[in-house]
C-alpha cells in the first residue's frame, strides 16, 4: 500500500554554534550547584563557564552526560545562552505515592530531590532562567522556567540544551525530521554515527554497561525535541519549527517540557522506571471512571492486507453486516469493543491527500450506524470510533465537537484518531484562511492534541491517536489519552518495505515503549497471509504474537487478525481471551536492547500473573525465576511456547501449550525459537 509520498524537510533552521569548547577545564566543585538522587548514586551539577550555562550528570562518580550546554535563543535580542551566572538556588525533596487510574501499575512512587538554580544575565538582573531539576534514583529531569517581564512575547528559534556522551557509546535510535514521522526501523550505531534522532533515545556507555535514555516529559504548548549531533559526541536539542521558522511562541512567563535522562545499570532498569509519569502534572479531568481499558477487534486488518477497502465499493469493509458479525465475535469472546474504520464519507479516491473532504458525522449509506450501535448495546460491547484526518487539522477541529457528540449519543467511549500525512505536512488554515504546514510534533500539533483530548473528555471519550506526537507521559494529566501509535506497528507487516524485522519488539521495549503505551495491534495468527514466499509477512512465530500482549504495554489491546483466523486456532486464541490489559504491577525481568526481553505483570484487582518473553532472530533459552509470584501460593501455569521446529521464517506456526503447577520458588526454562516467544498465564489456585 502506497501510504506516504516522500516529503521535504522545510524551514530548516541554522545550526547552533556553541561559543566555547566543551572540553574547557573543569571548575572547582565550589562553583557548582550540585544535587544527588535519594540513593546518592546519581548526581547533577550546574555551573557557568565564562558566562555559558553548563550542566553535567554523574552515576557512581562517573560521567553519564559530560559538560553540556543549556540555553534558549529568541528571534530578536534577549537570548538566554551567554553572559549568565548563577545567582541563587533552592532545594526541596519529596517522597510520596499516587495512583494511576489505569496503567502498568496501580501505585507509583515519586521519590526525588529537587534543586532550583537561578541563572541571570551578568548585566541585566531581570533577564535569565531558572533550571528546576528533579533527581530520582533512576534518572532525572530538568526544565527551564523563564520569567518574562511585562508578559512580553518570546519567539524561540533554538534550544541550546545538549547531551554530551562518549562517541563510542552504543546507541539505538530512529531517524527524525524525515517524512515517515516516528515510523522507522530502529538503528544500532555508535553515537558518532547518529544523525538526527527521535527520543526516547537509548544508549549504553562503553565501560560498565550503564544504560541511558534521553527523552522529554510533559510536552505541552511547546515544540517536540529531536536530537541532532552537531558536534561529535554532542547531541543538541532541535525543536521542530512552525511555518514561520519559529519553533515556539510564548507570551509572558513560561516553562519548557522536562528534558529527561534515565540512567540504569542494566537495560531492564530503563523499563522499570516511572520517571516520565512522575514529571507530569496530576489528572486534570477529575472522575475518569468512564475511561475503560479493554481488548478489541476491528474491521481493520482486511484493509491492510487488501481484502477490504476503506472507501465505498464491492469490498467496502465498514458495512452494517460486517460490523454486526464482528460485534457478535467480540461479545462471544470477551472483547469490549469493535473498531470500524472506513465508516464515514471521505475515503473515496486519494484519501491521504484529501483530508479536507472527510466528514466525521456522515456514514456511508451501507453503514447504518444506529443499527450497529443498537446491536452493540444489546450484546454488551461497544463500537470503537474512528477519525482519520489525513493530517487536515482544521477540518477536524471544525467538526470534532459534533463528531464526539454523535459518538457519545451512540454509546461510543473510545475513538482512534489518525494523522496520515508526511511529517511537516499537517495542514491548518490560519486566520486568513491560508494553508500552513506543520510538523506532527510542532507546537501547533502538540496543542491540537490537547484540544482534541479536552473536547473528547467533555463527551466521556478516550483517544487512541495514530501518527501522533510522541508520548511524554501526558496520560497522567489527561487519562483519556488511552494509547497511541508513534512507531512502526503491526500494519508494517502487511505492506511495509521491509516489514518489521524479528528484533523489532526487543528494540521497541527499550526505546519507544519508555515513553508510554503503544497501540501496536498484536495477535496476527495467519502470519503468511500472502503466502510464505511473499516479502509481506509477519516476521515472528505465532507464540511470539501471544507474548506481545504482555511485553508491549497498552491499556487497550487489539486482536488484530480476522475472526476466521482465530476460529481455526482456538487453543492459542485462549491466551488472548485470558490476558487482561490493566495491571496492578509490572516488572521487566531480563533483557538486552534489541535482543530479548522478559516481562511479568499482575492483573489489576486480581491474583493472576502473566509473563511474556520475546527474542530477536536468535533462538535462546532463558532461565526465569518465578520469584515475582506471591510466595506460598500455588499457580497453574498455562504455557504457550514455540513448538517443535518453530522458526519465524521456516515454520512460524507450531505452538506448544502446556499446563503445570508452579510456585514462587520455581525456575522456568523458556525455549524461544528464532524470532519466537513465550506467553504464560499464572492462574492462582485456591489455598
Ligand atoms: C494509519 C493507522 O496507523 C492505521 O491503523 C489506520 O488503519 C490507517 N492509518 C487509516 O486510518
Ligand atoms: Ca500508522
Amino acid at each position: 500500500m502506497q501510504k506516504f509520498a516522500a516529503g521535504a524537510w522545510s524551514a530548516v533552521l541554522p545550526a547552533v554554534v556553541l561559543c566555547a569548547s566543551l572540553n574547557a577545564p573543569v571548575l572547582a566543585q565550589d562553583d557548582r550547584s550540585v544535587i544527588a538522587s535519594p540513593d546518592g548514586r546519581l548526581s547533577a551539577e550546574f555551573w557557568s563557564e565564562n558566562g555559558l550555562p553548563r550542566y553535567r550528570v554523574l552515576y557512581d562518580g562517573e560521567d553519564v552526560i559530560s559538560a553540556s550546554s543549556l540555553g534558549l535563543r529568541f528571534v530578536v535580542a534577549g537570548s538566554l545562552d551567554r553572559d549568565l551566572e548563577i545567582v541563587g538556588e533552592s532545594r526541596a525533596s519529596q517522597d510520596l505515592t499516587w495512583e494511576l487510574p489505569w496503567g502498568e501499575r496501580r501505585v507509583v512512587r515519586d521519590h526525588h530531590n529537587e534543586l532550583l538554580v537561578s541563572y541571570r544575565h551578568e548585566e541585566e538582573a531581570e533577564r535569565g532562567f531558572d533550571i528546576r531539576v528533579r533527581v530520582f534514583d533512576e534518572g532525572l529531569g530538568f526544565r527551564y522556567e523563564v520569567p518574562v517581564p511585562g508578559g512580553e512575547h518570546r519567539a524561540i528559534v533554538d534550544e541550546v540544551t545538549s547531551f554530551a556522551m562518549p562517541q563510542q557509546a552504543t546507541t539505538w535510535w530512529t531517524q527524525a525530521a524525515d517524512y515517515n514521522r516516528y515510523e522507522y526501523i530502529t538503528r544500532t550505531t555508535p553515537l558518532i554515527d547518529v544523525e538526527t534522532a527521535h527520543t526516547p533515545f537509548t544508549a549504553r556507555l562503553p565501560d560498565g554497561g550503564v544504560h541511558v535514555a534521553i527523552h522529554e516529559a510533559a510536552l505541552v504548548d511547546y515544540s517536540g525535541m529531536r536530537l541532532d549531533q552537531q558536534r561529535e559526541g554532542v547531541l543538541t536539542a532541535e525543536l521542530a519549527p512552525g511555518p514561520d521558522g519559529v519553533a515556539v511562541h510564548k507570551d509572558g512567563d513560561f516553562i519548557t517540557p522536562w528534558r529527561t535522562i534515565q540512567v540504569a545499570e542494566d537495560a531492564v532498569g530503563l523499563i522499570n522506571s516511572d520517571l516520565i509519569l512522575n514529571l507530569n502534572e496530576p489528572n486534570v479531568l477529575g472522575d475518569v471512571s468512564w475511561v475503560e481499558p479493554g481488548k478489541y477487534v476491528g474491521i481493520w486488518w482486511g484493509m491492510h492486507i487488501g481484502t477490504m477497502s476503506w472507501g465505498s465499493g464491492p469490498i467496502h469493509g465498514a458495512t452494517t453486516e460486517n460490523a454486526i458479525e464482528y460485534l457478535d465475535f467480540a461479545a462471544d469472546n470477551g472483547f469490549s469493543g469493535v473498531l470500524v474504520e472506513g465508516w464515514n464519507i471521505g475515503w473515496d479516491g486519494d484519501w491521504f491527500s484529501n483530508g479536507a473532504l472527510f466528514s466525521f458525522t456522515q456514514p456511508y449509506p451501507d453503514f447504518d450506524i444506529e443499527a450497529v450501535t443498537d446491536h452493540a448495546r444489546e450484546r454488551g460491547v461497544r463500537l470503537i470510533g474512528h477519525h482519520e484526518t489525513s493530517g487536515h487539522l482544521t477540518n477536524y477541529e471544525n467538526q470534532m465537537e459534533d463528531a464526539f457528540a454523535l459518538y457519545e449519543r451512540l454509546g461510543v467511549t473510545q475513538v482512534k484518531t489518525g494523522y496520515v500525512a508526511d511529517a511537516g505536512d499537517l495542514i491548518r488554515l490560519d486566520e486568513q484562511g491560508e494553508e500552513r504546514r506543520e510538523w506532527h510534533y510542532g507546537q501547533y500539533a502538540v496543542n491540537h492534541h490537547i484540544r482534541v483530548l479536552e473536547t473528547a473528555a467533555r463527551h466521556h471519550i478516550s483517544i487512541n491517536a495514530h501518527e501522533p506526537v510522541k508520548d511524554t507521559g501526558l496520560r497522567r494529566t489527561y487519562p483519556n489519552w488511552i494509547s497511541r501509535e508513534g512507531a512502526r506497528g503491526q500494519e508494517f507487516n502487511a505492506w511495509g518495505v521491509p516489514p518489521n524485522p524479528p528484533e523489532h519488539i526487543s528494540m521497541l521495549a527499550f526505546t519507544r515503549m519508555l515513553a508510554g503505551p503503544m497501540d501496536f495491534t498484536p495477535g496476527i495468527f495467519n502470519l503468511t497471509f500472502s503466502g510464505p514466499d511473499s516479502p509481506n509477512r509477519v516476521q515472528t512465530t505465532l507464540a511470539k504474537q501471544l507474548a506481545l500482549y504482555v511485553v508491549i504495554y497498552s491499556p487497550i489491546q487489539m486482536a488484530a487478525d480476522l475472526p476466521e483466523n482465530y476460529a481455526i486456532n482456538p487453543d492459542a486464541f485462549q491466551f488472548i481471551r485470558d490476558v487482561p490489559t490493566d495491571w496492578e504491577n509490572s516488572v521487566a525481568l531480563q533483557g538486552e536492547v534489541g535482543d530479548f526481553v522478559v516481562t511479568a505483570r499482575q492483573e489489576r484487582g486480581g491474583t493472576d500473573w502473566f509473563l511474556g518473553a520475546v527474542t530477536d532472530e536468535e533462538a535462546r533459552t532463558l532461565s526465569v525465576p518465578l520469584d515475582f509470584l506471591e510466595s506460598g501460593r500455588r499457580y497453574r501455569a498455562d504455557i504457550y511456547s514455540d513448538g517443535e521446529g518453530a522458526h519465524w521464517h521456516d515454520d512460524p506456526y507450531p505452538v506448544s501449550i502446556e499446563h503445570r503447577e508452579v510456585n514462587a520458588q520455581d525456575v522456568l526454562e523458556l525455549d524461544l525459537a528464532a524470532g519466537g516467544g513465550t506467553a504464560i498465564r499464572f492462574a492462582a489456585l485456591d489455598g
